[in-house]
Formats: structure tokens, C-alpha cells, sequence
């Protein structure tokens, strides 16, 4: 007789109470197993999400969901390894070239990422829009590339394989915004990677999960204290979400902006967060005398981002892909652009078909939304404001309605947008 039933553990939490530390062992097992379904898994997401877990108890359910699969093991690996996770946000590409220019400074970054979930974009749909690449790789091609080139990004796959279908039943069952499953999800993954150090991007604002400070830094205090307990030193910078990174959302058009960082250029926002974040990434590393803006500057970044596409099969010379039907919204009239909503931007993106709305389904590669004119810029009259890129007429017309509101023009009488921080604050 099996020592626990998954319709009483539902239950327990539903009513409010603490899921006992054997029961949670029990039910990721199951579930990894096949013998917990899956209607009642995301029963028990729903509870969760309402009723929310303590620390002690997303400290089981993320060691339990990281024992679902193996550790990674680089101890061959002959340079420092260094993980990093964002928690999820709009526009935010940082992965792509924060990977290469942590490997151009000398440390190795093994990134086990993931698809899009709910609003927000995922780094494999991004990569998968060059013409080749894989992210499936095994233990031993991640080992082989970081000693080669420095830098890997892949699907979690084995590792942590409990959090690859909770990921997926969340992105469909409106349980993505729960601070322990977050806590859980990304800490599972990369304390599974094995590396030295892992940094976090913990995400605030309206295109975040976390919506506030006070849920971001206990998010943050959370997994920093998880990395700690597994004996990973673990940092996070709580940086702003309520505006999209960049000028870009989607895949195919991140990865385009991805490469102008990487090529020296690109907007300052993305560059500032690629190098703080590497700043404490090669601080972890032992590697604090490096200086990862330089990487940008001379090029090494760039061939570091070039071989790893290589080694993972991508063929950079192929023209990404841009979406074949295009609508650019323009100024009716002139002034200085205001704040734009991440979360409006995210929407539409999705709506031009950037992401998913059943299980599995094929993303867009060139669907997405192009922004000519950040928080603060001046606009003229009938200037582009926004271009939106898909292969599929009909949806011009939802996602301009996702658009609308989302922005405003700001004439010489409105109050300017209150300016933000970009990163807010570091974990001590
Ligand atoms: N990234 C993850 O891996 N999981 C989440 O839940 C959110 C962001």
C-alpha cells in the first residue's frame, strides 16, 4: 500500500495546511513516475498558488523536484563554472549574449533554459529561430563544449525532469505567478547544473511574475538561501520589469538585437544588465580583475557566441527569420514617448504568435513587435512607434488591440513617466 494518496495531499493544501516533507517526496516521485495524473498534479498546483507553501516546504519540494533527475558534473571542467536565471520577463534576450561574454572572460556558463511561459518569452524558442540549432544535448556534449568554448545553452532535458512537466502544466493551467513554484522551478533546475555559482535576475514589475518589490525580494531571499542550503553561492540583482529589455520582443527579432550587443552595439539597457550580471557572475568565478564591457568592444564575446552556435549545429550566416505580414503603429502627434507596459508589449508579441496557447504548439520564429521609441525618446508626428511582425494576417488586428493602452505619447501638458532604475538592488 502506497504510504500517501495524491486526492489527500490536494486536499491538505487546499484547506490550508503544510504538505508533510515524506508526502512531497511521494507525489514528485509519482508524478516523475506516471502513477500521480496529471489533472491531479495541477489540482494541486491551483492549491499551491493559492494557499502558497513555507520556506521549509519549497525547500523539500525543490529538492525533491531537483532529485528527479542527475547532477551535472564539471569537476573536468578546466575553467570555473557559473550558472544564471531570470526569472522570467519581456524582451529579455541578456542570456544570449551574457553566455558568451562570461566565456570570452574566462568562466564557463552551462544554461539549462527553457520555453516560453505564460506571458513571458523562453531563450530556447529565441535560439531555435537560427537555422540548425539544437538544444538537446547530453551531459557529455554540455562537459565537451564548456572546456571547448566556454558556453552552452540547452533544455533542461534530464535534468530536474519533474520541473520540465510541472513547467509546462503551469504555462496552461494559470499557476505560472506563485512565488514557491518559481522558488522551486528555477532553483530544481540550476542547483541540478552542478556549477560553482549561480546569479539571479529576479524580475519586478508589470511584465514580471513577481509584480512588487516586497514579493521580489522575498523570491530573491528565497532562492538565495536554497543555493546556500546546497552549498552553491548564490547572488541575485532584483532588476526592472516594467518596461521590455530593448527594443525588441519576440524570437527571431531578440536574436537579432542579441547579436548587435554582441557586436558592440545595441540598446543600453541590454548592455548595462549583460555586463553587471556578468560583473557578479565573474566575481563568483574568482574573475573579478576581468572586464566584460571590453569582451563587447573587441569582438571575443562575439566569437564565443558564434562558436557555440556552431558547436550546437545553428548556422549564423542563414537570414533569421522576420515575420512575412508587418503593421508599424505611428505617432498621431508629436512629444516624448512615455512608459511602455511590458505586459501590453508581451501580450501582443504572443498574439502575433511569439508564443503558445496550447501544449507543444509551434511558435512563430518571426513573430514579434520592434519598439522605435524607448521611455524618454522624443517622438515627431507620425513617427513609428511600434512595427509588428507575423506570418499570419489575421492576428495584426488582436494584437493591435493588445497594443492600445499600452503606451502613450506624452505632449508638452502630462506629467513625464517617473524614471526607474534599471537594476534595483543586489542580495547582500
Ligand atoms: N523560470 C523558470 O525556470 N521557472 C519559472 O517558474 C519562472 C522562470
Amino acid at each position: 500500500m502506497e504510504p500517501f494518496d495524491a486526492p489527500t495531499l490536494i486536499a491538505t493544501k487546499r484547506d490550508g495546511h503544510r504538505l508533510p516533507d515524506a508526502g512531497i517526496d511521494w507525489l514528485i516521485a509519482a508524478y516523475t513516475a506516471g502513477t500521480v495524473a496529471e489533472e491531479q498534479m495541477a489540482a494541486l498546483l491551483m492549491a499551491i498558488y493559492l494557499r502558497g507553501m513555507d520556506e521549509q516546504e519549497n525547500a523539500r519540494w525543490t529538492t525533491a523536484v531537483m532529485a528527479s533527475g542527475g547532477r551535472l558534473d564539471f569537476s573536468e571542467v578546466p575553467r570555473p563554472t557559473i550558472g544564471k536565471h531570470s526569472t522570467g520577463g519581456v524582451g529579455d534576450k541578456i542570456t544570449l549574449p551574457l553566455v558568451a561574454v562570461v566565456a570570452a572572460c574566462g568562466a564557463a556558463v552551462p544554461s539549462a533554459s527553457g520555453r516560453g511561459l505564460g506571458h513571458t518569452g523562453g531563450t530556447l524558442d529565441k535560439m531555435e529561430s537560427i537555422r540548425g540549432f539544437t538544444p538537446v544535448l547530453s551531459g557529455t556534449q554540455i562537459r565537451d563544449q564548456l572546456t571547448e568554448v566556454g558556453a552552452a545553452i540547452f533544455a533542461a532535458g534530464q535534468l530536474a525532469p519533474a520541473d520540465v512537466r510541472l513547467y509546462a502544466l503551469r504555462d496552461v493551467t494559470g499557476t505560472v505567478e506563485s512565488l514557491p513554484l518559481v522558488a522551486g522551478s528555477v532553483m530544481s533546475k540550476k542547483l541540478a547544473e552542478g556549477t560553482d555559482g549561480l546569479v539571479l535576475d529576479v524580475k519586478v514589475g508589470s511584465g514580471a511574475f513577481m509584480k512588487n518589490l516586497a514579493d521580489a525580494r522575498e523570491l530573491a531571499r528565497r532562492m538565495v538561501a536554497l543555493g546556500a542550503a546546497h552549498g552553491v553561492p548564490t547572488r541575485a540583482l532584483l532588476t526592472d520589469m516594467s518596461t521590455p529589455l530593448g527594443c525588441t520582443v519576440g524570437n527571431a527579432i531578440e536574436v537579432t538585437e542579441a547579436l548587435e550587443v554582441l557586436a558592440g552595439g545595441g540598446p543600453a539597457d541590454v548592455v548595462a544588465l549583460t555586463v553587471r550580471l556578468a560583473q557578479e557572475m565573474l566575481t563568483l568565478a574568482g574573475l573579478d580583475d576581468r572586464d566584460p564591457a571590453a569582451t563587447l568592444r573587441d569582438g571575443t564575446a562575439m566569437d564565443r557566441f558564434t562558436a557555440m552556435v556552431a558547436a550546437q549545429g545553428g548556422d549564423l550566416s542563414v537570414p533569421l527569420p522576420v515575420g512575412t505580414c508587418t503593421e508599424t503603429v505611428t505617432a498621431e502627434g508629436g512629444g516624448v514617448m512615455g512608459d511602455i507596459d511590458a505586459m501590453a508589449v508581451a501580450r501582443t508579441a504572443w498574439r502575433l504568435g511569439a508564443g503558445r496557447s496550447r501544449p507543444g504548439e509551434r511558435v512563430q520564429h518571426g513573430a514579434g513587435v520592434r519598439i522605435h521609441r524607448r521611455p524618454g525618446e522624443p517622438v515627431a508626428p507620425g513617427a513609428p512607434l511600434f512595427t509588428l511582425y507575423t506570418d499570419t494576417a489575421d492576428r495584426i488586428g488582436p494584437a493591435l488591440a493588445e497594443l492600445d493602452g499600452g503606451y502613450r505619447v506624452l505632449g508638452p501638458g502630462d506629467t513625464p513617466a517617473p524614471s526607474r532604475p534599471l537594476i534595483i538592488e543586489a542580495t547582500p
